[in-house]
C-alpha cells in the first residue's frame, strides 16, 4: 500500500465514541427534517427546534421569508499607507485571533515555535499555513444545532518557504542544510486542510486542544479517486511508499483510483449532506521536472502547456527531493490534481475523495444550489486569466430524507461551461461526448478526447476540461474566483449566482488573441478583446458578475446575467482608456467610500447579505493607494450598496469566511500577512497577529512575536447581535 509507513492523520477509530453529526441527524424525525429544510433560514433553525444537514450547511434552498435585516454597521475607512498591522472592524464589534498557522489541533500536537523550528512531524498536527476558504460545521445537541461548538474546516492554500523554515528554503538550520526532504515534508504538511474543533466557553472562542476530531489533510494524505475519470490510463501513476525520509518507488503502477494528497486548496464548498469540498487551484506550481518536459505536440506536453505546468515549477523544489513530484520520472502525477475533493469533517477516519465528475482545472469554490424539485448543481470558477465558469448538475436528485442516498451524487452528472452572450442571456454548454464543438466536430471525434468508447471520451473530457471548454466556445473570463448563491429568503425566489472576476491585465490588450479551439493555448497567454461580460480593457480592478437560471431550475441550459459591480478607484489618477476609466461603479455613500479592487472571496450569509473579500497588494501602494489594505465588504444584492466591514494587516489577503448558525459569530481568514518577507527578516512587513494581540481569543494562549502567521479571526458584535445587521 502506498504511504503505509508515512505518518498518517486519518485515525482508524473515533475514540470519543460520540455520535457523528450524521448519526444524530439520521435519527431525527423525517417530517421535522422536512419542515426545517423546506422553510427555515439558518437563523430560524434553533427556534424551530430542528436540525438538518442542509440547514447546518447552507440555506440556499430555504423558502420562507425571513426578517429583512439590512446592513447596519458603521463602515470602517480604507487602511491607507503605511498600513497598520492590525485587523480593523466597525465600532461595536470585537475581533480576536481564533487560530493561526502552527497551532496544535490534534492529539499529540505541540505548540508553535516562533522561530519556525517545528519539524515536519510537528506540522502534521498543527494548523496549516496560509488559511483560505473555510466552513463551520456546528455540532448538534439534543436536537438543536449549536452556535458555540463545532468543527472549523479550513483550506491551507500554500506555503511561504522563507517564513516556514528558520533559515528559509535553502539555508542551514535545524531542518537541515540546503533543501532537504525534512523541509519538503514540512511544506507538504503545511498544505491541505485543517479540521479544527472549536468552542466558545464563557464567551471566549477557543481551539479544543487535542480534539479527537482534529485532523490534518496534507499533500501526502491517501485519497480515493471517484467518478468518470477514475481508473483511466492518464490517472495511473508510479506507486510510492511515502515516508518521512523519502518517497520510494515500489516499481508498480497505481490503478488510477487512488491518489496521495491535495495542494493549493483555495476556495471551498460544502454539500447539502454535510461534507466539505476543498478545491485544488494552483497545483501546477507544486510540480517540477529534473529533465525537459515533453514537447507540446505530445498528449502529455499539450496538457502541461494548457494547465501551466513547467519544469521549474513555482519554486517549491519538492521535485528535487520527492520523486513523486518530479514529472521526469512520474509524468502522470499532475493528472491526480486539479479536482474538487470531498471530505467528511466529522469522521476523522474517512478517506477524502477526488470527485472527477466536477472537472479538472484550477478550481475555485464549488457553490451548491438545490432547486425546488431537489435537483442539485454546483457552480465553479477556474481561476486563471481567460478561463471559464462551470456548473455541474447531478444526475440524481438530492434526497433530504436519506443521506446515504446522497453520498455518491457527485459521481454522476453533467459538467457544463458558460457562454455569456451580448444580449444578457447565456448558455450552459454540456461537456459531453456528443456535444458538437464550434468546429462542427463532436467531442468524441476531437483528437484530444478520442477513446475506445464514450466512457473513455468522457474521462478524457474531464481530465482535459479546459480543452473541452475551448472546443465548445465558452466565454473567456477575467479570472473566475469564488461563486456564491443568493439565499431564497427576503422574497427572493430566483436561483441567482454571483462570481468574482478578480482581474485580467491582458483583457483588451494587443495583440488580440483567443484561446484556441484545438486546446493548444499556453495557459493565460491569450489577450481577448473586451466583450459584454468582461467589458474593461486592462481590467486590473476586476468585477462581479451574476446570473439567474431560467425557470428557477438548476437543470436550465439557459440563463440571464448582468454585471453586479465593476470595481475600481473613484479617485484614480490613472489615465483613462477607451473602455476603462479605472473608476468602477461601486454603489457607496459617500461616493468612493467603499471602493474595492481584485474581488476574490464571495459569500452570502444565510440572511441574504453578500460579503466580498479582496486580494490585491495589501500595502496601499501603486494602484491601491486610495483603496488601502485588503478588505471585507458587505453588500446588499438588491440595492448594490457596499460598506467596508474589515481591513487587514499589511500585505495580507483577506480570504475565507463562515458564520455560526445563529449569525452571531463571523470567522474571517487573514492570509500571508507580510508577504514577500525574506528569512533574514521575517517581520520586515508584518508580525501579525502578535502585532495586534498578546493572546488568542481564549485569553490564555500567547501569540509570540518572531514571524507573521496566517490565521482566522473571530468577530462578534459587542451587544451579542447578528454580525452585519
Ligand atoms: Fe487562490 Fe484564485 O485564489
Ligand atoms: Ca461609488
Ligand atoms: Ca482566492
Amino acid at each position: 500500500m502506498k504511504g503505509k509507513s508515512h505518518p498518517r492523520n486519518d485515525l482508524t477509530l473515533n475514540p470519543s465514541g460520540n455520535d457523528s453529526i450524521l448519526d444524530v441527524i439520521s435519527r431525527l424525525d423525517v417530517s421535522r427534517r422536512r419542515f426545517v429544510q423546506g422553510s427555515a433560514s439558518a437563523g430560524m433553525l434553533a427556534a424551530a427546534g430542528g436540525i438538518t444537514l442542509s440547514g447546518i450547511v447552507n440555506t440556499v434552498e430555504a423558502a420562507a421569508a425571513a426578517p429583512v435585516v439590512g446592513i447596519g454597521f458603521e463602515p470602517v475607512p480604507a487602511s491607507l499607507a503605511p498600513v497598520a498591522d492590525v485587523v480593523t472592524v466597525p465600532a461595536g464589534y470585537t475581533a480576536k485571533l481564533l487560530v493561526a498557522w502552527g497551532d496544535p489541533i490534534m492529539p499529540g500536537g505541540v505548540a508553535f515555535k516562533s522561530d519556525a523550528s517545528n519539524t515536519a512531524a510537528e506540522q502534521m498536527k498543527q494548523y496549516g499555513m496560509h488559511t483560505d476558504g473555510m466552513h463551520f460545521f456546528p455540532f448538534p445537541s439534543r436536537g438543536q444545532i449549536l452556535s458555540d461548538r463545532g468543527i472549523l474546516c479550513a483550506n491551507n492554500e500554500y506555503t511561504h518557504e522563507e517564513v516556514l523554515f528558520p533559515a528559509g528554503q535553502t539555508g542551514s538550520d535545524v531542518l537541515g542544510a540546503g533543501y532537504t526532504i525534512e523541509k519538503c515534508r514540512k511544506s507538504q504538511s503545511a498544505h491541505g486542510v485543517s479540521v479544527t474543533e472549536i468552542r466558545r466557553v464563557n464567551g471566549k472562542w477557543t481551539v479544543v486542544p487535542g480534539s479527537v476530531y482534529g485532523r490534518r489533510i496534507t499533500a501526502n494524505t491517501p485519497m480515493r479517486v471517484a467518478g468518470p475519470a477514475a481508473g483511466h490510463a492518464l490517472m495511473k501513476t508510479s506507486e510510492y511508499n511515502v515516508t518521512p525520509t523519502g518517497s520510494v518507488a515500489t516499481g508498480k503502477s497505481t490503478d488510477g483510483t487512488t491518489a496521495n494528497g491535495t495542494v493549493n486548496n483555495c476556495a471551498n464548498g460544502v454539500t447539502p449532506w454535510g461534507t466539505y469540498l476543498t478545491c485544488e487551484e494552483n497545483w501546477n506550481g507544486n510540480f517540477g521536472a529534473t529533465a525537459a518536459l515533453p514537447n507540446a505536440t505530445t498528449e502529455a506536453g499539450k496538457l502541461y502547456n494548457r494547465y501551466g505546468v513547467a519544469a521549474a515549477g513555482a519554486g517549491y523544489r519538492w521535485h528535487t527531493v520527492d520523486p513523486r513530484f518530479d514529472l521526469a520520472v512520474n509524468p502522470n502525477e499532475t493528472n491526480l490534481f486539479g479536482w474538487v475533493v470531498e471530505i467528511d469533517p466529522l469522521d476523522p477516519k474517512s478517506v477524502p475523495v477526488k470527485r472527477t465528475a466536477l472537472g479538472r482545472f484550477k478550481h475555485e469554490s464549488a457553490q451548491y444550489v438545490v432547486d425546488r424539485a431537489n435537483h442539485l448543481a454546483f457552480y465553479m470558477g477556474d481561476d486563471e486569466r481567460n478561463e471559464y465558469i462551470y456548473k455541474f448538475v447531478c444526475d440524481g436528485k438530492y434526497n433530504p430524507g436519506n443521506n446515504a442516498a446522497n453520498r455518491n451524487l457527485l459521481d454522476e452528472g453533467t459538467l457544463y461551461v458558460a457562454r455569456f452572450d451580448a444580449d444578457l442571456s447565456g448558455t450552459w454548454l454540456a461537456l459531453r461526448p456528443e456535444t458538437i464543438g464550434v468546429n462542427g466536430v463532436a467531442l468524441r471525434d476531437n483528437p484530444n478526447f478520442v477513446g475506445a468508447d464514450d466512457a473513455e471520451v468522457l474521462a478524457k473530457i474531464l481530465i482535459k476540461t479546459r480543452m473541452a471548454a475551448d472546443a465548445v466556445g465558452a466565454t473567456m473570463m477575467d479570472r473566475p474566483e469564488w461563486t456564491g448563491a443568493r439565499p431564497r429568503v427576503n422574497g427572493n425566489d430566483e436561483i441567482e449566482v454571483y462570481c468574482t472576476l478578480t482581474n485580467n491585465n491582458r483583457r483588451g490588450t494587443a495583440t488580440a488573441s483567443a484561446n484556441k479551439i484545438d486546446g493548444s493555448t499556453t495557459a493565460a497567454s491569450a489577450r481577448p478583446p473586451v466583450d459584454a461580460a468582461n467589458p474593461m480593457e486592462d481590467n486590473i480592478y476586476g468585477h462581479i458578475i451574476r446570473w439567474r437560471e431560467n425557470g428557477q431550475s438548476v437543470l436550465a441550459t439557459g440563463f440571464t446575467w448582468d454585471i453586479f459591480a465593476q470595481c475600481g478607484d473613484t479617485a484614480t489618477s490613472k489615465a483613462a482608456k477607451p473602455t476603462n476609466d479605472y473608476k468602477g461603479n461601486i454603489n457607496d455613500t459617500p461616493d468612493g467610500s467603499a471602493d474595492i479592487g481584485a474581488p476574490d472571496g464571495l459569500w452570502f450569509d444565510p440572511f441574504g447579505r453578500l460579503w466580498v473579500q479582496t486580494d490585491q497588494l495589501g500595502n496601499a501602494t501603486g494602484d491601491w493607494v486610495n483603496l488601502g489594505a485588503n478588505s471585507l465588504s458587505c453588500a446588499d444584492p438588491v440595492t448594490k450598496q457596499f460598506r467596508r466591514f474589515l481591513t487587514g494587516p499589511n500585505k495580507c489577503e483577506v480570504t475565507g469566511i463562515t458564520m455560526t448558525p445563529d449569525g452571531k459569530t463571523l470567522f474571517v481568514g487573514v492570509q500571508h500577512p507580510g508577504e514577500d518577507a525574506l528569512a533574514a527578516n521575517p517581520t520586515q512587513f508584518s508580525s501579525w497577529p502578535s502585532s495586534q494581540w498578546a493572546t488568542r481569543a481564549d485569553g490564555v494562549t500567547p501569540l509570540p512575536a518572531g514571524r507573521p502567521r496566517s490565521g482566522v479571526v473571530v468577530i462578534t458584535k459587542n451587544d451579542g447581535g447578528i454580525v452585519g445587521a
